[in-house]
């Protein structure tokens, strides 16, 4: 697929069977390769305070962080759709602070959608984002927001009643306008429910193989890895190996002298060379 890709062909892509394919990414270079590589949608996701910040959770993430990493990756792109996350607390209040929110990461993040976490509670905000003509991505099961109301990092939706409470939200999240959501970590089972039951492309994170798409994180399928590694991670490269084998082997080189060599050094002509340095030696400077 060669043009840019919008909402509209995100929920194409559904209804002819084309599975979605999206990674998050936080900086311009990545942005860059991910865009070539033919990736459909980028997520600047709120993982951003896990991954990029170092933090424990994404709770601490706040607007002006994503609007910043937003712009970055947004000058890498081409192709892809950039959602960008709303993150905790700039959206929870009511629907005036979440359309302020979203029109920023839109105008500031340069962004082409947003991505918000929670069913029929922030469906209101869902609603008054989409009247403004921003897209929104919702965001269901393992909602990272609200780890302490759960827990912890749990798979969700396991009994019948947390079951049909997901299914229940991602239709009134389709209700309130939402392109497309994304489900985490729920049993592959109930994902498949939602996504026969639902019009919009659910994209599935540990939610098994029957979603209309897959996204992971940047940094988690290029194994570059963190303290937890999720279940569902697949790794597709060994990042943090091959970066650590480079720097020793660069370290090796400086400590003897094997870098730079002569091809990555500037000269100068041999006789502006031996002009300075008969002048020093003569004024005795060395
Ligand atoms: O913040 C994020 O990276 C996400 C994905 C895990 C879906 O929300």
């Amino acid at each position: 697929m060669n043009e840019k890709v919008t909402v509209n062909t995100v929920m194409e892509m559904k209804e002819n069977g084309e599975k979605i394919s999206m990674l998050t990414a936080y900086d311009f270079h990545a942005a860059r390769i991910l865009d070539q590589a033919g990736i459909d949608i980028i997520l600047l996701g709120d993982s951003l305070g896990m991954v990029f910040q170092g933090k424990e959770d994404t709770l601490s993430v706040n607007l002006e962080d994503i609007i910043y990493h937003s712009r970055a990756v947004k000058r890498g792109l081409k192709k892809a759709l950039l959602v960008a996350d709303m993150p905790f607390m700039s959206y929870q209040l009511n629907s005036e602070q979440a359309l302020a929110s979203a029109g920023r990461l839109i105008k500031e993040g340069e962004a082409d959608a947003v991505k918000l976490e929670g069913g029929n509670t922030v469906c209101k905000q869902v609603k008054k984002i989409v009247d403004a003509g921003i897209p929104v991505m919702g965001h269901l099961g393992l909602t990272p927001q609200s780890i302490n109301k759960f827990g912890g990092f749990k798979v969700q939706g396991r009994d019948r009643n947390n079951a049909l409470n997901l299914i229940e939200n991602a239709i009134k999240l389709e209700e309130a306008g939402v392109f497309s959501i994304v489900l985490e970590s729920v049993p592959m089972e109930l994902a498949k429910i939602i996504t026969e039951k639902l019009k919009v492309p659910i994209i599935g994170i540990g939610a098994g193989v029957n979603c209309d798409g897959q996204v992971l994180v940047y940094h988690d399928m290029l194994g570059i890895k963190s303290n937890v590694q999720p279940k569902f991670v697949r790794q597709y490269a060994d990042f943090e190996n091959s970066i650590n084998k480079a720097v020793k082997s660069y370290i090796d080189d400086v400590k003897k002298r094997k870098f730079p060599d002569i091809k990555e050094s500037f000269t100068m002509d041999i006789d502006v060379y031996n002009g300075i340095k008969g002048e020093l030696d003569r004024n005795g400077d060395n």
